[in-house]
């Protein structure tokens, strides 16, 4: 049976399969009825859901309603960790409360890291980013999983519900870490449904499509504490993987896969300049068949983060596809792009550093 891996650092191949094999729902069937899309949503960069109408149905209703997500301090974040966050604002656009749990229990019991590493990396890397990124201190809270008890308290209890054979059927392979990890990640989805945090009511959770294990767990889990807690399942949206700059999937493992949203401008540009392309062997060749941006690292780059107004991607695109447009000169223009991005962004870091207590909160 084939499985997706959370853990994993395979890039996912074939995200239609994700519809017919896990029942991920394609999330094109909701645009028309979101007001003013964001660019990921426009082009299919979040691809599918999970009962997302409903929340937005909750939300459009006027119920409360709230968004949960949470990221791995386990290195630099970089351009595949940003979407998320784009995802974020667009929430925060809409007034829906954003939580953003730091999983230190996670990348402490999964990765070979330290507590310490992993506390820097969560302010450092993640906090510092998303500020500059633009998240709004309003009706926002950022915690670092072992620090709010009820997250502590609640993924123990989640154990009497859960069998290990089911646990088996979902992961695959298991380890202590890797179900310590999984059911304080239930717990960050389902706390805020508690009444200390305003009762029960439709939570989103956006991720990437290798999280939809847990989403899976977390909603079985919702439904079995119905009784006790009321909890309604959670839904979410999925976005895709960035393409890596070796192709692959961009990772935190792989130094070169990446640009880190910190990285100095000298190394971000050599990474980019030395990118796989979608291009073709010879000028004749690309001439000829067209360049294949589907395919392209640096296409992905341009279309997912650095260009938003849609006419001028797609205008690039086409002298892409059609051949006019060789790496070389396409690569110019990208880096032009990140290197206003990176510069601009890098500045706003350093203001984002003295806000970080407006997020963070203790308990
Ligand atoms: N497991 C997630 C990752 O590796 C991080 C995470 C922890 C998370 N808690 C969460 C994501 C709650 C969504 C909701 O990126």
């Amino acid at each position: 049976m084939d499985r997706i891996d959370p853990w994993g650092s395979n890039a996912i191949e074939d995200y239609e399969r994700l519809f017919n094999q896990f029942g991920i729902q394609p999330f094109s069937e909701l645009i028309d009825i979101l007001d003013e899309p964001n660019h990921l949503m426009r082009r299919s960069v979040i691809f599918g859901h999970r009962d997302f109408d409903k929340f937005w149905e909750a939300y459009k209703n006027g119920e409360n309603v709230a968004v949960i997500t949470g990221l791995m301090p386990s290195g630099k974040m970089h351009f595949g960790h940003k979407m998320v966050v784009d995802e974020l604002l667009w929430f925060q656009e809409r007034n829906i409360p954003v939580t953003i749990s730091i999983a230190s229990i996670e990348a402490y019991a999964v990765r070979e890291l330290s507590q310490e590493a992993v506390k820097n990396f969560g302010i450092d890397e993640y906090l510092i980013n998303y500020i500059a990124l633009g998240l709004k201190p309003s009706n926002c809270e950022v915690y670092f999983q072992e620090e709010r008890k009820s997250v502590i308290s609640l993924a123990p209890l989640f154990s009497r519900r859960i069998t290990f054979n089911e646990l088996k059927a979902i992961y695959g392979e298991l380890s202590p870490a890797k179900i310590v990890s999984a059911l304080t990640q239930v717990a960050d989805i389902l706390h805020i449904q508690l009444e200390k945090y305003g009762g029960p009511k439709y939570v989103n959770v956006p991720v990437g499509a290798d999280q939809d294990p847990h989403i899976r767990l977390t909603r079985d889990v919702a439904s079995r504490y119905f009784s006790e807690y009321g909890f309604i399942s959670p839904t979410a949206t999925y976005h895709r993987f960035l393409l890596g700059l070796g192709g692959g999937k961009m990772s935190s493992s792989v130094p070169t896969s990446y640009i880190a949203l910190t990285d100095a401008l000298e190394s971000a540009k050599s990474k980019l300049m030395n990118s796989f392309t979608g291009g073709r062997d010879t000028k004749k060749e690309q001439q000829e068949l067209g360049g294949r941006p589907e395919i392209c690292p640096v296409a992905e780059l341009m279309r997912i983060h650095l260009i938003k107004d849609d006419d001028k991607f797609l205008k690039l695109y086409e002298q892409c596809k059609s051949g006019e447009l060789i790496c070389g000169d396409c690569k110019k223009i990208a880096w032009s792009y990140l290197q206003k991005f990176l510069e601009e962004h890098q500045k706003k870091r350093e203001k984002a550093r003295d806000n970080i207590d407006k997020y963070l909160v203790r308990d």
